[in-house]
Order: structure tokens, then sequence, then C-alpha cells
């Protein structure tokens, strides 16, 4: 990977505010919040409930738009308030892979079946579909159960299904909303690895919302919301390069 691959922002949210509601029922759920991630960049969000991180990431999914402040994505402006600037359906699909604490896994797919299907929505044939997600289990150490269902699977299996779902089609975002949440610490910890692994060795900008302050060394950024405000951990407490 050269190095201008690596400088270049996959993500640059700029000054998202989101209001839900109106007069006597109005939330400021985020206000200003500012954010560029790198590609090859992996970084945590974190903060308590309700002070605006699944609003942030459901805003730069372009799953609910914000009420001011632009969104580009590799380079595109693809949101400035609440105007879109792309085809967002088509442009999510082939950009942006999402992860959530659940893994949403289709119950009656096998684990193969379940990545290859992200890829035939998306044009790809079922030959090639299926030999790319034998390809990503493999790459992310679940190969042995490409012929399972989701409920013979562990939690973490499931989420590294999740994950290769997610990366199928080479996104150039991540965005995993308390992805570990359901898992025990070593099995949460595994999962966090495999975002930095995808980060570094895929050059996709990842952004893992979480309350796991047990695995924060391998993200290479910090943010912290608090009330609707977003703001950069200082560089001494970050992970040094
Ligand atoms: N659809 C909605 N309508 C009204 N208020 C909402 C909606 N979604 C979230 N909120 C409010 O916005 C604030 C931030 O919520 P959220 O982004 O879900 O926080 P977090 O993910 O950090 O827990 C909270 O006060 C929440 O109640
Ligand atoms: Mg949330």
């Amino acid at each position: 990977m050269t190095t201008d691959l690596i400088k270049d922002n996959a993500i640059e949210a700029d000054e998202l505010t989101k209001i839900y509601g109106s007069d006597n029922t109005k939330v400021v759920a985020m206000r200003d919040a500012t954010m560029h991630v790198k590609q090859g960049e992996v970084v945590a969000l974190l903060g308590p409930s309700g002070s605006g991180k699944s609003t942030f990431l459901t805003a730069v999914g372009l799953i609910t738009p914000p009420t001011s402040g632009r969104i580009t994505i590799k380079g595109k402006l693809v949101q400035d308030g609440e105007t879109s600037y792309a085809n967002l359906r088509s442009f999510r699909r082939k950009n942006i892979g999402f992860i959530f604490q659940k893994s949403n896994l289709i119950p009656f797919l096998s684990a193969v079946e379940n990545i290859q299907i992200a890829m035939e929505l998306n044009g790809e044939s079922k030959r090639a579909a299926r030999s790319r997600a034998i390809e990503l289990m493999d790459y992310l150490g679940v190969a042995d159960r490409a012929d399972n269902l989701p409920s013979m699977l562990s939690g973490g299996q499931q989420q590294r299904i999740a994950v290769a779902r997610a990366i199928a089609n080479r996104p150039s975002v991540i965005l995993a909303d308390e992805p570990t949440a359901a898992l025990d610490g070593h099995r949460g910890r595994q999962v966090m690895e495999l975002f930095a692994k995808v980060a570094h060795e895929q050059g996709t900008g990842v952004i893992v919302v979480t309350h796991d302050h047990r695995a924060l060394d391998v993200f290479d950024t910090i943010y912290e919301m608090e009330d609707g405000l977003m703001r950069k951990r200082p560089l001494e407490t970050q992970k040094k390069h």
C-alpha cells in the first residue's frame, strides 16, 4: 500500500448536527460533530448511553441524514444537511459495510451463503461470490464453519461472519455499532483485532462504537462523545505509531 493511499481520508464528517422532533419535543442529539478517518485507520468512538454515538454512525452511514453538516466518503461529498448527492442505496451497498451488536445473519442460510448473498446483491456471479466468501472466512479464521447455520455458531463466530459479510464488497468504510457488546472480554477483543487487521491490511476506514475499554489499544485514534459533542482524545493518550 502506498503512503499516499494511507493519507487520503476515507471519511470526512464535518460539523454534523442532528435535531430530532420539533418545538417542545426537540432533542439536539449531536452538535457540530467532526471526525476525519484516513484510509487504513481504525477509530474507536466512546461515550455514555444517549450521547449521540448511534446518531453519528447512522448519519455517516447515510441511513439517517443529519439536520446540517457535510459527509464526504472517499473524496465525494455525498450528504450536505438533508440533501444527498448520490443514490444512497447503491452508494451504501458499494462503499459502506455495517456491523451491529447482533450479527443479524439470515437464520436459514449457512455461514458462507450469508456472506455470498451480499456480493450477489451487488451483481457478482454466484460462483465468484462463493469463492470470495470462502476466502474471507479463511482470512477471518472461520473457514471450518462455512456450512453451518448461524444457530450452530458461537456469538464470536457469528460476528466474524458479519465482518466477512460487511467487507465482502470491498467497502472503503466500515461502521460498527457496539459489535462486541454481546461477547465476553476475550472474544470481544478478538473481534476488535479483526477491525484493526481489516483497516491496516485493506486500507479501509473503520469506526467502532464501543463501551468496551479493555481493547482500546487496538485502535489508532480514539474519539469521545458526551451530550452530543464529539472530541478527539488528546494525542499523548493515543496509541503511538
Ligand atoms: N429517532 C429518534 N427520535 C427522537 N430522539 C432520538 C431518536 N434517536 C435517538 N434519539 C435521542 O438522541 C440522543 C442520542 O441517541 P443515540 O444516538 O442513540 O445515543 P447513543 O448511541 O450514544 O446511546 C438520545 O437522547 C436519544 O434519546
Ligand atoms: Mg447507540
